[in-house]
């Protein structure tokens, strides 16, 4: 059998990866170390850990972290594994609370990680030296990210780069109205590799296809991409501002990217029938019909409307299962049943996921056949292309 080199030195540039990149348990191993607990992840927006004491677990690829607001309003990132014998301390996925007790033998931990309990252990027991251990945590714009290893990525250049557009939004003061967990048996490259194109909009989604103008020739494109500009400009929404270092981001810096798309001239919004279904979001005065992408390291995606903000998280589960996580978020002071309606929110997202998980379940079954062989990829998906490029640059020796 080939090794896992030669298998990226055999890739052909332009087609699908090998069947092993999919199934090879090797791969996925390499993938672990190099790829899935180097990167930051979405763990949720900080209005979802308001007080001391609010926290969430995120779980990725066999490791779970407990993310929680201590007495002094910072934000801890805890491994979620006991000192004792090891069990998860935490089992709920997310809540308030003072402590954590682990359910085993009832060790107790404070919202620093510290031990402050352990039954009848002998007399000269060191609880200072059994804290929680640490993962990482970091705040960009009132977004929490997680990273599982000490020494991760630097976020700065994201921070800064990505400063305007996001205020445009006004990220720091959007909380998360719905938010729904998709479960897809396949391997989690597909999974992202078919959010990045949009080769299969037309024939699989409908509903977006409507909408968005990702799929329209590149004369039609620009043609009401200039619209939306100028409605952006009428609107006072600054300059499109694009910043494309996703996959080719510089060493020690996580990849980000920033990128705005016009809908078509009926919807103001990823709605039903285009109209509103939430008020509007930071700087924006009025609507000007565009959807801004945006790329927080490789697993973390938001699609920004006027009135609202789509966020998309793909965590590995294991080599054969991945999750998509999407939160659908809206402008902090807005009031459920006044200002917007979760099934009105969530249409367009909801049934866009569910018909692009029965697409990735199809795409991993055929993958996984002695039949399968790459393809080569169309104009269309040149982002995948670049992601899976991204990829195996980094599983090389
Ligand atoms: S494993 Fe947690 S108290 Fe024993
Ligand atoms: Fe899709």
């Amino acid at each position: 059998m080939r090794s896992i080199d030669e298998l990226i030195a055999e890739h052909k540039p332009g087609y699908s990866l090998d069947q092993r990149f999919y199934t090879d348990p090797g791969v996925y191993a390499r993938e672990l170390e190099r790829i899935i607990y180097r990167n930051w992840i979405f763990a949720g927006h900080v209005s979802q850990f308001a007080e001391p004491g609010d926290f969430r677990v995120l779980n990725v690829a066999g490791e779970s972290a407990i993310i929680v607001r201590n007495q002094d309003g910072e934000l801890n990132g805890f491994a979620n594994v006991c000192r004792h014998r090891g069990s998860l301390v935490c089992l709920e996925e997310s809540g308030h609370t003072d402590k954590f007790a682990c359910p085993y033998h009832g060790w107790m931990y404070d919202l620093d990680g510290g031990l402050i309990a352990a039954r009848d252990m002998p007399e000269d027991f060191d609880k200072e030296s059994r804290s929680l251990k640490r993962v990482s945590v970091e705040v960009i714009h009132g977004l929490v990210f997680v990273c599982f290893t000490d020494d991760p990525l630097s976020v700065e250049a994201c921070r800064t780069e990505l400063a305007e557009p996001m205020a445009m939004f006004g990220f720091e003061n959007l909380k998360v109205a719905a938010q729904k967990t998709y479960d897809i048996p396949a391997n989690w490259k597909l999974s992202i590799e078919n959010y990045q194109e949009c080769y299969h909009c037309a024939t699989a989604h409908p509903e977006y296809a409507r909408m968005h103008t990702l799929m329209l020739g590149d004369e039609r494109r620009d043609r009401v991409q200039r619209h939306m500009e100028e409605r952006m400009a009428a609107c006072g929404v600054k300059d499109i501002y694009i910043n494309r270092v996703d996959a080719a981001a510089p060493p020690g810096e996580m990849g980000f990217a920033y990128s705005r798309t016009a809908l078509f001239e009926k919807y103001k919004t990823g709605s039903k029938d285009g109209s509103p279904v939430a008020p509007l979001l930071g700087e924006f005065t009025d609507y000007d019909r565009g959807a801004s992408d945006f790329n927080f390291g490789p697993f973390s995606f938001m699609l920004a409307y006027s009135d609202h903000v789509v966020a998309y998280v793909f965590t590995p589960m294991d080599h054969n299962n991945s999750r998509c996580e999407i939160y659908w978020m809206v402008r902090g002071d807005a009031v459920e049943g006044k200002d917007y309606d979760v099934d009105e929110l969530t249409w367009l997202w909801d049934i866009t996921t569910i018909s692009d998980k029965e697409i990735i379940v199809n795409n991993s079954k055929g993958v996984h056949s002695k039949y399968y062989e790459p393809g080569p990829f169309s104009a269309m998906e040149k982002e995948e292309r670049s992601y899976i490029e991204w990829i195996l640059r980094e599983l090389k020796d």
